[in-house]
């Protein structure tokens, strides 16, 4: 089991999985911006962008406090 991770988007992940270079891909940052993440690839609605602002800051504001889709 390969598990790839590091910037990728879903176009470049879809070609890793398709391409067999990875079994898995981990999205980081994505996941933070986008806490429905799955369901959004699988409808391929847009994907938001983390403020890398709030990164490392100690609280929880950036961290959980990002809406889904059925919170907009
Ligand atoms: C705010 C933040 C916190 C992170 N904390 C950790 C951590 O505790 N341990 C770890 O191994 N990687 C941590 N990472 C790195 C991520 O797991 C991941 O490798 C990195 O974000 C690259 O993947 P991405 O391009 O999908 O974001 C963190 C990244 C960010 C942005």
């Amino acid at each position: 089991m390969l598990i790839l991770g590091g910037g990728y988007t879903a176009e470049t992940a879809t070609a890793a999985i398709d391409e067999r270079r990875a079994d898995l891909i981990a999205f980081g940052r994505r996941f933070l911006a986008n806490p429905d993440l799955p369901a959004r690839l699988r409808a391929r609605r847009p994907l938001a962008d983390a403020d890398p602002a709030t990164f490392y800051g100690g609280g929880a504001e950036g961290y959980t406090d990002y809406p889904t889709d059925s919170d907009a």
